[in-house]
């Protein structure tokens, strides 16, 4: 059986920063409150011409360019996002064509800020199983566009980017070692959308009411994540047969610190055990584990041979785990430039939409 190893990533993030100092003088906060609870000094915002997908894109180039493939060597894209572009098509879809992936089935998964885990435990058993030998596991979302500005319990928390990952299939032993997914859908209300989708479509008195924002039972989900956390990383751990002791990093979900104050204590880990950046990116929800990831990876933290812990929790209610050994990319004589593809993958899209309008036409006629 293959085994499936991560062997590229990268990310991207909005230039536009947003500090506490520029929360303070929207809403009724604070630099220290915000610092206080939740360890946030600042996020990254998309602007009107930043999406999912474009943010997906930019971090699946750099993602392709260190596992040195090419955007058509990808059998299976997974978007994980609790932002869409659209309810349909997927997100995933306008990835697969902005990149050129013509080869890749694409699909979203929606598990919110644990959907990274679950997309990599899905892509992995894809590889395992020898149905798939190169996915391409995204994180990205722009959650700011759902953040009520005026409400100070969750305008402060959220930031936006992307993270990704390749994952490829490999005789030799290592890459995702296992992975354990739950769920309670009984806490759905803790932290939601409320309008939007098939229960309540939007219109003029969901708009009224602000139910297109995120709404949070803050301390809710607060005590929600501190209970599963550590619990789910010593699970993923006693699966692939580790101990705490084994492991040089835990990546855990960046949505507040004390949060990982809580994980650390529970599994008897110093916190320089843990890769954190929730300062200067806030939750950027499914993406925040890759992008520290990324980050830890190009600071030099992680090497070849160690043992990695993914944890999250999040929306649904969901919370996972996902044991890793980290071998970088396989040895590979080919150099690829993804980028250089792009231009052709734009081409190509226009091409196909041009078939398609002769086609419309060609049948009209006939009809
Ligand atoms: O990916 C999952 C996403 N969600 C989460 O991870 C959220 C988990 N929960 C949390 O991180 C924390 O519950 C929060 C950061 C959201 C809130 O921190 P807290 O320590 O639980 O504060 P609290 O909700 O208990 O509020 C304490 C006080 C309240 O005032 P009163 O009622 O005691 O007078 C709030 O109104 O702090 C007030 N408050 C604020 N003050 C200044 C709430 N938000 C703010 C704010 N600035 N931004």
């Amino acid at each position: 059986m293959p085994y499936a190893h991560i062997t590229g990533w990268g990310m991207a993030v909005p230039e536009k920063v947003l500090t506490n100092d520029d929360l303070s003088r929207m809403i009724d906060t604070n630099d220290e409150w915000i610092r206080d609870h939740t360890g946030i000094r600042e996020r990254h915002v998309a602007c009107e011409n930043e999406f999912p997908s474009t943010l997906a894109v930019a971090a699946a180039v750099k993602a392709l360019q260190v596992a040195n493939l090419k955007p058509t060597d990808i059998d299976l894209i997974i978007c994980s996002t609790s932002s869409p572009e659209h309810i349909f098509p997927a997100t995933a879809c306008l990835i697969q064509d902005q990149l050129g992936a013509s080869r890749a089935g694409a699909f979203d998964l929606s598990a919110a800020c644990t959907g990274f885990i679950f997309a990599m435990n899905m892509a992995a058993q894809s590889i395992r199983s020898g149905s798939i030998k190169n996915a391409l596991v995204i994180g990205a979302e722009t959650l700011t566009r759902f953040v009520d500005w005026n409400d100070r319990n969750t305008c402060i928390l959220f930031g936006d980017g992307a993270g990704a990952f390749v994952l490829q299939a490999s005789d030799q032993p290592g890459g995702v070692l296992s992975a354990v997914m739950h769920s309670d859908g009984s806490g759905g209300d803790s932290l939601s959308l409320p309008a939007g989708g098939s229960r309540l479509p939007a219109n003029e008195a969901t708009v009224h009411e602000g139910k297109h924002y995120i709404h949070m039972d803050g301390r809710a989900v607060f005590r929600f994540a501190t209970r599963v956390m550590g619990h789910a990383a010593k699970e993923a751990l006693e699966l692939a047969g580790l101990t705490t002791d084994d492991v040089q990093w835990i990546i855990p979900h960046q949505a507040n610190y004390r949060i990982i104050e809580t994980a650390a204590k529970y599994l008897k880990l110093p916190l320089d055990r843990f890769v954190i950046n929730v300062d200067r990116y806030g939750n950027t929800s499914t993406a925040s584990i890759p992008i520290a990831t990324v980050e830890a990876i190009e600071k030099g933290l992680i090497k070849n041979g160690d043992k990695i812990v993914f944890v999250g929790f999040g929306a649904g209610l969901t919370w996972g785990a996902l044991a890793a050994d980290w071998t970088g990319p396989l040895p590979t004589e080919r150099r690829v430039h993804p980028e250089s593809y792009r231009t052709w993958a734009r081409v190509r899209s226009w091409l196909r939409r041009l078939a398609r309008l002769i086609e419309g036409l060609i049948w009209g006629r006939e009809s």
